[in-house]
């Protein structure tokens, strides 16, 4: 199993989070100070989606039942009625599973336009006791009226340091043991590469497996160099 799936954040507090501002408006929304629909927006791969679907479980303190969307279905007005036409009915009077909230979580949010403004409407409808949680990479293509009764919070890229921890932690899980000082270097050589942390822990595998296989030898079998013959300074003259 890839790294990306074994080591997938299971709670909120698994994932890496560089910024404060993050964490605080975050911690807003599991604290019921804020209500508004969700924006995560940011690079590829930087935990946009973990977050959307870990934070209704941080929120509710237990596995919540979520909805997901997909964005793909609204391409017209008739998409959105089909959707949601029931359904804000059905979630202004109850909740699921006796949850404080209903959760809505979408990936990409490319409306067509007639169908975001169909969505406004909706929005609208179901904002007292509905959380929607969007994610996009492209945020200056989210419907303008939807960003304006949202919050649009960015995921930004994390730093090696932000990754350390977890990063010795997965080595750890893999029998690994390698001082903070390497550790880094390998993670800040892959940040500079990519910011995405799928990327991350694609190189954090390669680099258990190259531990495991040395690439210059590719049986695993560890050479041990000629021992020197001790010099004997009478045989020598
Ligand atoms: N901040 C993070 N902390 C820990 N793991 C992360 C983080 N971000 C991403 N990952 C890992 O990378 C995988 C992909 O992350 P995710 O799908 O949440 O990224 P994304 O921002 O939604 O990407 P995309 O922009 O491609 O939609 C996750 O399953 C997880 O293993
Ligand atoms: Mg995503």
């Amino acid at each position: 199993m890839s790294f990306a799936l074994k080591y997938a954040p299971t709670r909120l507090d698994d994932v890496v989070i560089g910024s404060q501002t993050l964490k605080n408006r975050l911690s807003d929304y599991i604290n019921d100070r804020d209500l508004k629909p969700l924006i995560l927006h940011g690079g590829v791969g930087t935990g946009k989606t973990t977050i959307a679907n870990l934070l209704p479980d941080a929120i509710e303190s237990k596995k919540a039942e979520v909805t997901r969307l997909k964005a793909v279905e609204f391409n017209s007005i008739n998409d959105v009625i089909q959707a949601f036409g029931d359904q804000t009915m059905f979630y202004q009077v109850f909740t699921i599973n006796d949850q404080k909230r209903n959760y809505i979580i979408s990936n990409e949010i490319n409306f067509t336009p007639k169908a975001a403004i169909a969505f406004r409407d909706v929005i609208d409808d179901m904002i007292g006791h509905t959380q929607f949680i969007f994610t996009t990479n492209y945020i200056d293509q989210v419907d303008i009226a939807l960003r304006d009764r949202s919050n649009c919070l960015a995921v930004p890229p994390v730093t090696a340091k932000d990754w350390l921890s977890r990063a010795q932690w997965i080595l750890q899980q893999e029998g690994i043991a390698l001082p903070d000082d390497q550790l880094l270097k390998v993670l800040s050589a892959q940040l500079q590469i990519s910011s995405s942390n799928r990327k991350l822990l694609e190189r954090l595998e390669d680099f258990v497996r190259s531990v495991r296989n040395p690439p210059s030898n590719p049986g695993g079998i560890i050479e041990l160099a000629p021992i020197p013959e001790p010099i004997n300074p009478l045989m020598a003259a």
